[in-house]
């Protein structure tokens, strides 16, 4: 029900448990005397937005909302698609590049209020990074300008399902379609793989990524909120 959260402990310094509430009753004092054991401070728990009584379980234990999840899906259909030659995968020596505008890009993080907007930065590079390496997620794309990787989208394949990790596109070229093509890109490609839902995760307050998925055809399959208890 909790347990540690070895890699993002390490990672941010800070001892993180996770609550996994699919059980409709929380056992509070199991809870604390983990913490207490583990010497944990800060537990994360993903509550479904339908939940209401495990809600005010929470909030009455101290628990506080941090953020809310949208995850939108799709079914992949036949799309007809000419290859875009911007489009390429990336690999290790576009990652300097992509760094200078990873910094900050994504906002809306639920680590917003718990750790330094350095470490934030720090913690999607390292995401970006491991996926160029095919280690997290599996492949990332590139959209690129004049030789230079400009956008990106990372995917995670799943049998017949695929996420979108983390999207991209730097400051100065968003709105411009690129976006749109990168998800046009990978659709083609995931449906070569026999992927047939593409789903993506978003933070409730990135209301401009939300618009940018309904316009991707994307619809929303669940609302849930991220609650934190820090010690
Ligand atoms: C979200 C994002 C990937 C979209 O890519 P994009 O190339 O800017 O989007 P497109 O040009 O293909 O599509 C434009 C549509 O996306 C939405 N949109 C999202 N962000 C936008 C932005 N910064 N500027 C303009 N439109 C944006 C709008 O709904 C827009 O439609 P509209 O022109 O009818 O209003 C990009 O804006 C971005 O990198 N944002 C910051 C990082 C981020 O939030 N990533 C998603 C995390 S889950």
């Amino acid at each position: 029900m909790i347990n540690k959260l070895e890699w993002d402990s390490k990672f941010f310094n800070k001892n993180i448990a996770n609550l996994d509430i699919t059980s409709l009753k929380i056992n509070f004092d199991k809870v604390e005397n983990f913490v207490k054991n583990n010497k944990i401070d800060i537990i994360q728990t993903l509550a479904p937005s339908n939940k209401i009584n495990l809600i005010n379980d929470l909030e009455n234990h101290f628990f506080k909302m941090e953020e809310s999840v949208v995850t939108f899906t799709k079914k992949i259909t036949k799309i007809n698609y000419k290859n875009d030659e911007n489009i390429k995968i990336a690999n290790i020596e576009h990652l300097d590049y992509m760094k200078k505008y990873l910094n900050g890009i994504f906002k809306e993080s639920r680590y917003k209020r718990i750790v330094s907007k350095e470490l934030i930065d720090s913690f999607y590079y390292t995401w970006l990074k491991k996926a160029i390496l095919g280690k997290f997620d599996d492949i990332c794309f590139i959209y690129e300008l004049d030789n230079l990787p400009i956008a990106f989208i990372t995917l995670k394949i799943n049998n017949k399902k695929a996420n979108i990790g983390l999207i991209a596109v730097s400051p100065n070229f968003q709105g411009k379609g690129i976006g749109y093509k990168l998800i046009q890109h990978s659709e083609r490609f995931l449906l070569q793989k026999g992927v047939e839902i593409f789903n993506v995760r978003t933070q409730g307050s990135n209301i401009l990524a939300q618009n940018f998925y309904i316009k991707n055809s994307f619809f929303i399959d669940s609302l849930k909120f991220w609650f934190y208890k820090v010690y």
